[in-house]
């Protein structure tokens, strides 16, 4: 039985309504949109219901997935912020601000904080090339940009959202706790 279907009939139906019968594949985004408000991310099983719903195949669902940087293959922390560092936004210090701001955060891009509070990605052109740098959050359905950060702008924001969200202190390094990792001694 999919689970999708038989959780959400109306809403599938609904979504499914506004595309011609020929153009079912047209749903694939909105069906995403419904699996990942469930968990968060979207499942490989998710991926075939909707497949199967949309009339389409389960690879072109999951290139969906991999093509846009709202939607989520696995389970990651309660804000993910995902950071453009696309040539426009370089010539801004796109990286450096990553680089910066990852060594607060003690998480490399593509991790997740202890706490599951944060994960950070690195992704290409998020429209606001000018702005840089950037990044975009996405907190369960929200989502905010925010412009010409730097790492401590960035982590001022983090410090009220974990309050906000975990309602705990957020978890920083110094940079003197950050320098045996740079350098590879630990011993
Ligand atoms: S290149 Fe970064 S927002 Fe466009």
């Amino acid at each position: 039985m999919n689970q999708l279907l038989k959780k959400y009939p109306e809403e599938v139906n609904r979504i499914l309504s506004r595309y011609p019968v020929d153009r079912k594949q047209s749903a694939v985004m909105p069906l995403l949109h419904l699996a990942q408000g469930e968990a968060g991310f979207v499942s490989r099983a998710a991926m075939q219901e909707i497949a199967e719903i949309a009339g389409v195949s389960t690879t072109e669902v999951a290139s969906v997935v991999g093509f846009y940087t709202l939607f989520h293959d696995a389970p990651e922390g309660k804000i993910r912020l995902q950071v453009c560092t696309d040539v426009a936004c370089d010539l801004r210090g796109a990286t450096e601000y990553l680089t910066g701001l990852c060594a607060q955060l003690g998480v490399k891009p593509g991790e997740t904080s202890e706490d599951s509070l944060i994960t950070i990605e690195e992704v290409k052109c998020l429209a606001a090339c000018d702005k840089a740098p950037l990044f975009q959050a996405q907190i369960g359905d929200e989502v905010e940009y925010h412009e010409n950060q730097t790492p401590a702008r960035t982590v001022d924001w983090l410090r009220s959202m974990s309050a906000a969200i975990n309602g705990t202190p957020l978890k920083t390094v110094t940079p003197e706790e950050a320098k045996p990792e740079e350098g590879g001694s630990h011993e």
